[in-house]
């Protein structure tokens, strides 16, 4: 049976697109363990001079870092629990949503998610599959070094070891309602596709 890390990203509730390419995932994986973690209900805290100790290699002793202490180990816990991790990845101003890139922040830690070796950085996260759920109003040719989220999001996943990425892309959602449901329509079909 697989276990499933889903990460959604999308401030758009019930009318996300990326949420519901998630949804189809999902639906074409009955059985499945699934951790289902929403950063627009339940947002991983940024980073701050307060917090910063408590997400790095060793965290000090005290109050302060413990909270973030606890949630990093939790949030790490769930990505090596995961066969597989969706990621809902609605494009915002040409990168990720800030509430994803602070999830990476959480769970990227040395000497636990990667680490560095005589020869470079090495990924610590071996052995899963990535599948990420794109939603975005233009369209963009993402190797042009315009929209940056898929390739950013592909790097961090790579850093911590994560190579085996699929990509879904709902794109020119702006573009009229037929475009749109076209979009959407190509997509969910897609990435429920990959569940088989
Ligand atoms: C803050 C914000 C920034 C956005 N920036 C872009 C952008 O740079 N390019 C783009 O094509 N769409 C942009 N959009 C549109 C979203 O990518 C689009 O609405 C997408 O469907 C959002 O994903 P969701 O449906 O899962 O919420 C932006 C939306 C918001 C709310």
């Amino acid at each position: 049976m697989s276990n499933i890390l889903v990460i959604r990203s999308a401030a758009t509730g019930d009318a996300s697109i990326s949420n519901t390419l998630i949804d189809a995932y999902l639906a074409a994986t009955p059985g499945a363990t699934v951790v289902d973690r929403d950063l627009d209900a339940d947002p991983v805290p940024h980073v701050t001079s307060r917090s910063l100790a408590g997400i790095g290699r060793q965290a000090p002793e005290g109050t302060d870092f413990a909270t973030t202490r606890a949630l990093a180990d939790m949030l790490i816990a769930e990505v090596f629990a995961a066969d597989t991790i969706v990621i809902g990845l609605p494009l915002y101003n040409f990168g990720i949503p800030s509430t994803l890139k602070s999830w990476f922040d959480y769970v990227l830690r040395a000497g636990t998610t990667f680490q560095y070796t005589a020869t470079g950085p090495e990924g610590l996260v071996k052995g899963k599959k990535a599948i990420i759920a794109h939603a975005r109003a233009g369209q963009y040719d993402d190797t042009a070094g315009i929209a940056l989220a898929v390739p950013h999001l592909k790097s961090l996943l790579g850093f911590m070891g994560v190579t085996d990425v699929e990509v879904v892309t709902a794109e020119g959602l702006a573009f009229g309602p037929e475009a749109a449901a076209a979009a959407i329509t190509g997509a969910t079909a897609k990435i429920a596709a990959l569940a088989k």
